[in-house]
């Protein structure tokens, strides 16, 4: 049985994760109207991943007894000026959410639920991935500033992400 407080925290953060698929959808529609299809097909890919990180707390709080309370997705911003700059906003939010989860683990450890530190431990994991990601398309992007053709093989090499595994098959 999950704690009032973690069973709000993890409710919160559903809400979040929710946020990161609806924010980077928003960022697929701004790439993909700039003729940026690879940036485009990236970002519908993060979408879905973020989508399957909701899964997971959905699916821990539902088996440990919880309830889950499903509230208003604020809206994401809906133009960025340069990819640059759309994604270190997105470099910028993995990083809030790295937070996000390192508090909810001190949440967690201090309620001594150990079943959802082990839960947790993956997402810990996840984002250090997820900020390395993140930054290192970042870094590509500086290094070759304005130049279209540049920032075209950057979309081409972004085109070829797979899309998101399936949730439980990533787990293991
Ligand atoms: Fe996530
Ligand atoms: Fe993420």
């Amino acid at each position: 049985m999950l704690s009032e407080r973690i069973q709000g925290e993890f409710n919160v953060h559903i809400n979040h994760e929710l946020y990161s698929s609806y924010l980077y959808l928003a960022m697929a529609a701004w790439c993909e109207s700039k003729g940026l299809r690879g940036f485009s097909h990236w970002m519908r890919a993060q979408s879905q991943e973020e989508s399957q990180h909701v899964m997971r707390f959905f699916d821990f709080v539902l088996d440990r007894g919880g309830d889950v309370e499903l509230r208003s997705i604020a809206a994401p911003p809906s133009a960025w000026e340069t990819p640059l700059h759309l994604f270190e906003a997105a470099h910028s939010h993995e990083i809030e959410v790295s937070q996000r989860i390192n508090a909810l683990v001190d949440t967690v450890l201090s309620e001594r639920d150990h079943a959802a530190n082990v839960f947790l431990n993956w997402f810990v994991n996840e984002q250090v991935e997820e900020e390395a990601t993140f930054a290192d398309v970042v870094a590509r992007l500086k290094l070759v500033g304005d130049d279209g053709r540049g920032i075209l093989l950057i979309d081409q090499e972004l085109a070829s992400r797979a899309a998101a595994a399936a949730a439980d098959a990533s787990s293991a």
